[in-house]
């Protein structure tokens, strides 16, 4: 089993690929992606994949690393608008920003598709967004939290995405509504990790000075995986074992945080897949075939795993995909 069709599996995801589409649209086409860096190990997941499928498809992909920066994004894509592609990916670094250029694809008549982040612009700008639910994925990490916490007081750290990102801003808003209700958990520290495992550390190490040296922190809900497992190095510094003294909740479910569950250091991750290019090709597909307009927004599955979940089968399946 390859790659795609193996994270397709792990992800549950049900992307019905239809063989005629598939095989008949994107051979030969174009199709430019500007994707935001690799800040973490989920994106270099998807970086992976996407490269899989295209060459599975027999696109030509045309790469940009925008190092985290919207301007190197909005450059690629006029670059992309310029060679003449048949169709554009781009996954935003953060939400505002890209009315401009979205107009000046549409303007040239080329297909967006959004990759696993949203922008604040009309939605006819682009073809579809392929995307977990955000905020439903704060949602999942905070009840798992609600659920674990019983009626004990628990004192939050948090560490968010990148500032203006939607995973960041829907996240935190997805977690808080979990929590909202339930008096005896409380945020006391949020701060930006910027979706990286340097950034998580550091950040963590601070929110550990602040708070007692840690004895005050109930546990931590990282926006993703990687900054969590910045976090547990600081903590296991701190002289805390991660996962008992401090509860562990994440998002992206990639491998390492598997290895940190199954050694009891991490606690629960919300699955986010890295395959966003099969939808999102498979729409270009059909459009491009006889001008088929796919769903606006089309969703992928935010489940959650625990130690009950095999961490250690789970980091086996997932080692080598990419990630
Ligand atoms: O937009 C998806 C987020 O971006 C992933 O959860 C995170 O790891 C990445 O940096």
């Amino acid at each position: 089993m390859n790659i795609v069709k193996t994270l397709a599996v792990a992800a549950g995801l049900a992307t019905a690929l239809s063989s005629a589409v598939f095989a008949q649209s994107l051979e030969g086409k174009v199709i430019g992606f500007s994707q935001i860096g690799s800040e973490s190990g989920w994106r270099a997941a998807e970086t992976a994949v996407t490269r899989q499928e295209a060459e599975a498809r027999g696109v030509d992909l045309r790469f940009a690393d925008a190092q985290q920066k919207q301007e190197n994004q909005i450059k690629a894509i006029r670059g992309f608008i310029a060679q003449g592609v048949d169709g554009i990916l781009v996954a935003p670094v953060v939400a505002t920003g890209w009315e401009d250029v979205l107009t000046e694809a549409q303007e040239a008549e080329i297909p967006v598709v959004l990759l696993d982040r949203g922008v604040d612009a009309p939605e006819d700008l682009y073809l579809t967004s392929v995307a977990s639910d955000q905020v439903e994925e704060g949602r999942v990490a905070g009840e798992w939290l609600v659920d674990n916490v019983g009626d004990d007081e628990c004192r939050v750290v948090e560490l968010q995405g990148t500032v203006g990102s939607t995973p960041a801003i829907n996240r935190k808003a997805g977690f808080e509504e979990a929590i909202a209700g339930h008096d005896n958990i409380t945020i006391v520290r949020s701060q930006t990790g910027d979706f990286t495992r340097a950034k998580g550390k550091e950040v963590m190490e601070g929110f550990l000075k602040a708070e007692n040296g840690g004895a005050d922190i109930c546990a931590l809900y990282a926006h993703n995986d990687d900054m969590a497992v910045g976090a547990i190095q600081a903590i296991k510094d701190a002289g805390l074992q991660p996962g008992e003294d401090i509860k562990v909740v994440s998002i992206d479910a990639v491998p390492d945080i598997f290895s940190a569950i199954a050694a009891g250091e991490a606690n629960a991750t919300v699955e986010l897949t890295p395959n966003m290019a099969g939808p999102a090709f498979d729409a270009l597909a059909a459009y491009m075939a006889d001008g088929t307009e796919p769903e606006k927004f089309i969703i992928t599955e935010s489940k959650l795993y625990t130690a009950e979940d095999d961490p250690q089968g789970e980091y086996d399946r997932r080692k080598d995909l990419g990630y």
